[in-house]
């Protein structure tokens, strides 16, 4: 029994101003505006300005969020920023997020690497905080400049990847049937190779070699991670709807991340979810990893798709390899 349960009680989201369509795209690889939307639905993504980072979107998300939530700064009492591209190794992005945004000294910062399922994976563990007692506000942040991590030369690659940012704050309610009901939080290192940065760890610093040979950006095979989140999408949803006992109509909303808009298609009709049950907004920001979830939800919710009382899902699959499922009463 956990005494309390963790409320979105507000979102927010940010994204560069820049657009980088597919007709740019063209000029830079072999493809084709056709070819991107028949295989991705992706028709447009967002690249941070040179001043721009992780944090600066991240910071303009959470300023959102807590307008939304009509929280203070001041009542966080933990921050969890999700990223695969934090500005610095370190500190984290949490940290800086803490300073920025004139939160309490001494409240509980800290950055998670789940890659795309990263905002739910903070979403879940921010929840446990709350429901357990231990913290009352807690801001989860998903935030990323994949464009700094792209090799704008590899075709297969670069169509997919977007800059932006989603925050989320939760409080705690004395209502133990509101915010996260049931959730699934999974991984397989086995494919962690699938989809991964070679260089600027400490397996291999950064050196001319490895800035020449372009390691430190982005490798994925395609096919086999299109693979595993097709199946893996439509059984963690499968299951996050068996657990609260809810047929497709009870749902909703579901809300995935945002990786392939076939991806998504062929997930949900496989358990029946109508496209009018399903979010997609990877058309204006492809793929943004540890943001989709996040920028999805403040959008989501912001254009009445779902609100107060809805049951949703949401649902983030990635490198790592990674997944997570969250079944939630808004
Ligand atoms: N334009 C034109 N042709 C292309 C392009 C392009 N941009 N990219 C690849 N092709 C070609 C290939 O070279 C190949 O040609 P060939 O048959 O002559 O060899 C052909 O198109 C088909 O290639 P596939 O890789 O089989 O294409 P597929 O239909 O699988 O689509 C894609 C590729 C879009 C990358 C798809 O596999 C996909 O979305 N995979 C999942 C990606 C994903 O979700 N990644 C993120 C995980 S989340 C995270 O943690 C960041």
């Amino acid at each position: 029994m956990t005494p309390y349960g963790a409320s979105i009680a507000g979102t927010g989201s940010c994204v560069p101003e820049r657009r980088l369509t597919n007709a740019d795209l063209e000029k830079l690889v072999d493809t084709t505006d056709e070819w991107i939307v028949q295989r991705t639905g992706i028709r447009e993504r967002r690249i941070a300005a040179p001043g721009e980072s992780s944090s600066t979107l991240a910071i303009v998300a959470a300023q959102r969020a807590l307008e939304s939530a009509k929280v203070k700064a001041a009542d966080i009492d933990m921050i969890i920023v999700a990223t695969v591209t934090p500005d610095m190794p370190t500190p984290s992005n949490a940290c800086l997020l803490q300073h920025a945004l004139g939160c309490r000294r001494g409240i509980a910062a800290m950055d998670l690497n789940a890659a795309c399922s990263g905002f739910v994976y903070a979403l879940v563990t921010g929840s446990a905080f709350i429901k357990t007692g231990t913290a009352r506000t807690v801001l989860v942040v998903g935030a990323e400049t994949l464009s700094r991590i792209t090799d704008y030369t590899d075709r297969s690659t670069c169509i997919l990847f977007g800059d932006g940012a989603g925050a989320a704050i939760l409080t705690r309610s004395a209502d133990t049937g509101i915010g996260v009901q049931h959730f699934e939080l999974g991984s397989d290192g086995s494919g962690a190779m699938l989809l991964h940065v070679p260089a600027g760890g400490s397996r291999a610093p950064a050196t001319a070699d490895t800035v020449g040979g372009k390691m430190h950006t982005l490798r994925m095979s395609g096919r086999e991670v299109f693979k595993f989140a097709v199946a893996q999408m439509s059984e963690s949803i499968q299951r996050a709807m068996n657990a609260c006992n809810l047929t497709p109509d009870q749902i909703k909303l579901v809300i995935p991340h945002q990786s392939n808009a076939r991806i998504i298609d062929s997930a949900t009709a496989k358990i029946g979810l109508t496209s009018d049950r399903t979010f997609i907004n990877i058309d204006k920001y492809g793929n943004t990893s540890a943001a989709s979830v996040a920028i999805a939800l403040d959008e989501a919710i912001r254009a009445g798709r779902c609100g107060r009382g809805d049951w949703i899902v949401i649902i983030g699959i990635g490198g790592g390899l990674t997944w997570a499922t969250a079944t939630v009463k808004l």
